[in-house]
């Protein structure tokens, strides 16, 4: 049966399909964070292409804690109003929104900026990171910075927030024992690297009540020596369960480097057989965890899309790169036309994205 354009639910949220679109940082920001009328007509065209569920780019929850030049930030009040019409857009074309809420800790401009970017533990590999430890006062307002930012995107009118929880930034650093080398009760165990995502949790539901949405991405596996690995990412999901999160995407990846194990890889996808970075990582998960997952990474085809529900392999499809080419895709395959996604994921889209020019898909004709 095909399940791709079943209507169905995450807490409160009601979702017409099955498909949702993974965070992607267009660099279309306002220099001040502020959501901009380009990243709104650019969710638009996602909602009026039939995306049931759109996630916007990841916007940072306090100002050391950009990532990306033109990113988006819901670091004070005042940036509320910007990302409301936005919004309102999109609920009318009967999509829903979430705000992913993120911190970049040792990967935050702020080092190449020559001020002082942290992470969990002070860490230095030459020209790659250079962060000192974030100390425990720190985490404490770091988890008031996540809280207000999902308070900020409630009164924005988001259906929730997606914490980042993924690619090694800092909520993932917390989680990678590559990067945390604490010793405190924010170290060490699983449990105690998993603690700054639980408090986090608990302090937004104790502020917004169990109806607003709270999902979270993050990775299967680091994909480096010493870094987080599959076996705990089951852990962290039951964690998670726990503390009562209505929504887990499983991707992977630090951006350390540019690896064949980056969150986005390079490699022409023409074949149903190189579809889904994370197949094994989705079938572990789905053994054990009855919250709902997401799950994006290389998938490609219609008929993969509908394959991963059929074999419960996950709850939904999210894609990034696809709707970047096509933002209109989820349309397409609806209307029957369910070719393959024209994207060949060779990363060209982050060329003019670094530049400041803003997301677009730069190749031609493909294929
Ligand atoms: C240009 C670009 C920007 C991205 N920005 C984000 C982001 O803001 N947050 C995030 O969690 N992932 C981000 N990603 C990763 C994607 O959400 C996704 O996990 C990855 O590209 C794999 O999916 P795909 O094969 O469908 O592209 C970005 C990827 C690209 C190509």
């Amino acid at each position: 049966m095909n399940k791709l354009f079943d209507k169905t639910k995450i807490n409160q949220m009601e979702l017409k399909n099955r498909f949702v679109r993974s965070a992607t940082w267009e660099g279309l920001a306002n220099p001040d964070g502020s959501c901009s009328r380009k990243i709104a007509d650019m969710m638009l065209e996602l909602a009026k292409g039939q995306v049931g569920l759109i996630i916007t780019s990841h916007a940072y929850v306090s100002q050391c804690g950009q990532g990306s030049i033109r990113q988006l930030g819901i670091y004070d009040d005042r940036l509320i109003s910007g990302y409301k019409k936005m919004v309102e857009e999109v609920h009318k074309e009967g999509s829903k929104i979430v705000l992913q809420i993120s911190h970049a800790g040792a990967r935050a401009l702020a080092q190449t900026k020559d001020s002082e970017a942290f992470g969990p533990s002070s860490l230095k590999i030459k020209d790659v990171i250079n962060c000192r430890e974030i100390t425990t006062s720190e985490i404490l307002k770091m988890t008031e910075n996540f809280k207000m930012a999902a308070v900020r995107a409630k009164k924005a009118g988001f259906d929730g927030v997606q914490l980042h929880g993924a690619h090694g930034y800092l909520l993932s650093q917390f989680l990678s024992p590559f990067f945390n080398r604490r010793e405190d009760e924010y170290g060490g165990s699983i449990e105690n690297r998993a603690r700054l995502i639980l408090e986090i949790i608990q302090a937004i539901r104790s502020e917004l009540g169990k109806q607003f949405a709270i999902l979270i991405k993050i990775n299967s596996d680091d994909f480096i020596e010493g870094g987080f690995a599959q076996s705990e990412m089951v852990q962290v999901s039951a964690l998670l369960e726990s503390a009562g999160i209505d929504a887990v995407e499983l991707s992977g990846g630090t951006g350390l480097k540019v690896s064949q194990y980056s969150s986005s890889r390079i490699s022409k996808i023409d074949s149903k057989r190189k579809e889904v970075y994370y197949r094994d990582a989705a079938k572990l998960y789905k053994k054990k965890m009855s919250v709902p997952l997401i799950l994006v990474g290389g998938i490609r085809s219609y008929e993969m899309a509908k394959e991963l529900l059929e074999k419960n392999l996950a709850d939904y499809i999210s894609l990034c790169r696809p709707l970047i080419r096509e933002p209109d895709l989820i349309k397409r395959w609806q209307e029957g036309d369910i070719k393959r996604a024209t994207c060949i994921s060779c990363n060209k889209c982050f060329v003019p994205t670094r530049a400041g020019e803003g997301i677009y898909c730069v190749v031609e004709n493909q294929r």
